[in-house]
């Protein structure tokens, strides 16, 4: 084992009020801060000057570094006795490929750990108002990435369609019209509600509601663009419940306003817990 650490660091879903004490602890003594395209930057305020700010985003068609290049470095830096930060979005263990990153610096021999973030799979459906359990109406979900492809398996949507009371999909939004399409045909009801929720807990959250029936053709007219995430089930109808409701443009532009300032802890918060939004 070296001497340095990587400690593979789970950055929250957007607010940086969501960001854990332990992560930034990790942060201020950090020499290197490795970090993704949905980090936000505010995070990396915490590192101490001196420290080198390394990004290794991957957005559509655009990877700043391969994974391969991204383990290399993390394995280099931390071989030269140097305090690693791996900064992931959400969660570094929830499709964010830390398990790999964790793997491959246990093979090299590099001493490393996970700090557990708030993954957006339970936050983005919290800050539209969605409970994703609910007594009496869901008591299970599933999370689940809404694409295959690039030498995974095919997702099994048939089998999802008759299976936990929620559906949660990450990295879903190209797929849309076919994840509809096939759990309508796997069993759930055309009228299911379906919520998607963009940039959840950020001051830029956009929350659109319709029905497995509709919820494609709403979001193609929306132009909704990622991070989206997709919410099934019956448990979208309590938004309404729960009086969720549009904030005004002001409030939003007071919003943007207060993050803008710099304000680090809770800049992006709103009320309750949800970020401005706008509702079709
Ligand atoms: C590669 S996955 C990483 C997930 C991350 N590790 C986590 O735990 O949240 C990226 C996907 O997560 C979802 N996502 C991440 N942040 C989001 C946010 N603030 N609002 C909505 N969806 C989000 C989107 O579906 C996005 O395509």
């Amino acid at each position: 084992m070296t001497r340095g650490l990587v400690s593979l660091v789970g950055a929250g879903p957007g607010d940086p009020g969501l960001f854990t004490l332990r992560g930034r602890q990790r942060l201020r003594k950090a020499d290197v801060v490795v970090y993704d395209r949905l980090v936000d930057p505010r995070l990396l305020d915490w590192a101490p000057a001196r420290a080198r700010r390394v990004y290794v985003g991957k957005a559509c068609g655009a990877h700043a570094m391969t994974q391969d290049e991204i383990n290399c470095l993390l394995i280099r830096h931390a071989q030269a006795g140097r305090r690693v930060v791996r900064l992931k979005g959400g969660d570094p263990f929830v499709f964010g490929r830390g398990g790999e990153e964790a793997l491959a610096l246990a093979e090299a021999g590099v001493r490393h750990e996970v700090v557990p973030g708030v993954s957006s799979a339970v936050a983005a459906p919290a800050a539209a108002g969605i409970p994703v359990t609910h007594r009496g109406v869901a008591s299970s979900f599933t999370v689940v990435t809404g694409h295959g492809g690039s030498g995974r398996a095919p997702v099994d949507w048939a089998r999802h369609a008759r299976g936990a009371d929620t559906l949660v999909i990450l990295m879903g939004l190209a797929a849309l019209p076919g994840i509809a399409r096939e759990l309508i045909a796997g069993g759930r009801a055309p009228a299911t509600p379906v919520a998607l929720v963009r940039a959840g807990t950020t001051t830029d959250q956009v929350v659109l509601t319709g029905t497995l029936a509709d919820i494609a053709a709403r979001a193609a007219a929306a132009r909704l663009e990622p991070p989206v995430l997709i919410l099934v089930g019956e448990v979208v109808r309590l938004r309404e419940q729960l009086g969720v409701r549009r904030r005004s443009a002001r409030r939003a532009a007071l919003a943007r306003a207060r993050a803008g300032a710099g304000r680090l802890v809770g800049a992006a918060a709103a009320p309750r817990g949800h970020g401005s939004e706008k509702e079709d």
